[in-house]
């Protein structure tokens, strides 16, 4: 989100909370991976973070359009994940209804930015702090409005709550993201100069050979949305760089039951996680069936029958029927 976007990373001091409640914790989310693990592979056992670390630069989606602009670029602006968060649009539908519903012209005439789309939809301005957003209270979904009895502007719960998967290279300390909307950076991590003469140095490239592990931990970062971060105590990872191993400090509910009763959206997310990250089955990933700069899932349909298929398919074979999905989250408030 290129005139968003805030270009000057703060190195990320690292800076710990009490060690007493790191090891609270510990004690408390032990017994959460130990419970679903059934004697697999351990899902902390792979890899570095830089929980502890400053964050590196984030290199803008802008930069790197620069270059490739024609294979990515052209697709980009409509990404749903690049317009996840984008300019408030004060002729949109969705205001009509806001302002129906009895929302103060005053509070309209703040809002900067908005979440979210077709199930439900937040409003954003700036809090006054560096990389910060405020978020009303009131909400936009697709049956009206959830008004609340003000309308009114939280400063801090963006950051605590929303941040990490809705921006991008979000500072551990404050909160502050460094740029708006999700940017190439999330998925592509921190991609040196030199990989246009070796292509491999950028993760995703077909030249790598990325594990099912490390690629399922990029997409996991934000779809897993029954996690917690050990070391903020925030529902987001901390100081995610492709290539980290997530499970370090993320600590999910993977446990069958669990994910059994998830909507099939959630639930397909989160049985293909456990199955790569536990070991229990790693011959397919996210990619498998998504193409991200082609915004599709067409690919998924070549694919061989198993039970996993069924999560969203009913009946006897792939061709009887959907089952229906009414997506929501706890997490995201709708
Ligand atoms: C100075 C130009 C330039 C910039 C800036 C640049 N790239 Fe590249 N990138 C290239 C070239 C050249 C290649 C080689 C493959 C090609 O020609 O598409 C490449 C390859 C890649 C690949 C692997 C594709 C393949 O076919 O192996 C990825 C992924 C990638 N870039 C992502 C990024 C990201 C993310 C950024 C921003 C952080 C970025 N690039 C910035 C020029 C650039
Ligand atoms: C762990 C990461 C994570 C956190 C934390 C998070 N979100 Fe989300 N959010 C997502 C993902 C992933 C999606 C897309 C899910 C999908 O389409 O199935 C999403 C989707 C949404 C949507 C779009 C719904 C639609 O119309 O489809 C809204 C609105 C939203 N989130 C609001 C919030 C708010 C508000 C917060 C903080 C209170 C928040 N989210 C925190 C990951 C997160
Ligand atoms: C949500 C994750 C995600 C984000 C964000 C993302 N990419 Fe990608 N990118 C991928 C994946 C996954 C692939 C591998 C091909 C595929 O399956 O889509 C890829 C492939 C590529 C390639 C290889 C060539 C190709 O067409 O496959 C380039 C270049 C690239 N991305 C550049 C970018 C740039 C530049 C940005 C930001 C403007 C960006 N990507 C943002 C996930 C992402
Ligand atoms: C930084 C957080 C983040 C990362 C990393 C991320 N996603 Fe997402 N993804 C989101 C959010 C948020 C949305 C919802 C966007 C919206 O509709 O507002 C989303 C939407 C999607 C969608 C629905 C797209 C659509 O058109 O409705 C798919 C599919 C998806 N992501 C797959 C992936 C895969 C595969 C990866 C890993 C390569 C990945 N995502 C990485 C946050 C993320
Ligand atoms: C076997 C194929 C397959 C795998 C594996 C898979 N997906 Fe999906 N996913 C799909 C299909 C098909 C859809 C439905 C797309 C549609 O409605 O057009 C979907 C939908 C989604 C959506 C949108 C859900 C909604 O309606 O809000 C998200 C987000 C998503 N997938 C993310 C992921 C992530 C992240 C992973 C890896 C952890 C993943 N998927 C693994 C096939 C798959
Ligand atoms: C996340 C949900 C989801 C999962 C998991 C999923 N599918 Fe699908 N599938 C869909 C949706 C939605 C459609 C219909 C929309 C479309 O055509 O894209 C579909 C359509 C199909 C079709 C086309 C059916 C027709 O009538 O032409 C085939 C074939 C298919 N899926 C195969 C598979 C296979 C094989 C698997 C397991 C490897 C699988 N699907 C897993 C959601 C899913």
């Amino acid at each position: 989100m290129p005139g968003l976007a805030l270009n000057c990373w703060k190195s990320g001091a690292p800076q710990g909370r009490g060690t007493v409640l790191r090891a609270l914790w510990g004690c408390l989310t032990a017994a959460l991976v130990c419970a679903c693990a059934s004697g697999a592979e351990e899902p902390g056992a792979w890899g570095a973070d830089h929980v502890d670390k400053p964050l590196p630069v984030l290199v803008e989606g802008g930069e790197c359009l620069f270059c490739h602009r024609n294979s990515i670029g052209a697709r980009w602006e409509a990404n749903a994940h690049q317009t996840t968060v984008r300019f408030f649009d004060p002729g949109a539908a969705e205001v009509q209804v806001l302002k129906a519903q009895g929302v103060e012209a005053a509070i309209l005439n703040e809002i900067t930015m908005v979440l979210g789309r077709d199930r439900a939809q937040r409003f954003l301005k700036p809090n006054g702090k560096y990389g910060q957003a405020a978020i009303l209270n009131t909400k936009w979904t697709r049956t009206g409005v959830e008004r609340a009895a003000d309308a009114a502007w939280d400063d801090a719960r963006f950051a605590e709550r929303c941040a990490g998967c809705h921006m991008s290279g979000v500072d551990r300390a404050s909160g502050a993201y460094s740029a708006a909307g999700i940017e190439c950076y999330t998925c592509h991590g921190d991609v040196p100069l030199e990989h246009t003469e070796q292509h491999e140095l950028a993760i995703f490239s077909p030249k790598r050979n990325d594990t099912p592990e490390l690629v399922t931990a990029i997409c996991a970062q934000c779809h897993v949305r029954n996690g917690t971060s050990k070391a903020t105590g925030r529902p987001y990872a901390t100081h995610f760089v492709p290539g980290d191993n997530l499970f370090m400090d993320f600590m999910a509910d993977l446990g069958p039951e669990t994910i059994a009763a998830m909507n099939t959206g959630d639930q397909h997310v989160l049985a293909n996680v456990r199955a790569v990250i536990h070991g229990e089955d790693k011959s397919l990933t996210c990619m498998s069936c998504h193409t991200i700069h082609k915004d599709t899932s067409t690919k998924h349909k070549k694919l061989a029958t198993t039970a996993y298929c069924f999560i969203c398919h009913e009946g006897s074979d792939m061709k009887s029927g959907i089952r229906p999905a009414e997506v929501h989250s706890p997490v995201c408030e709708y």
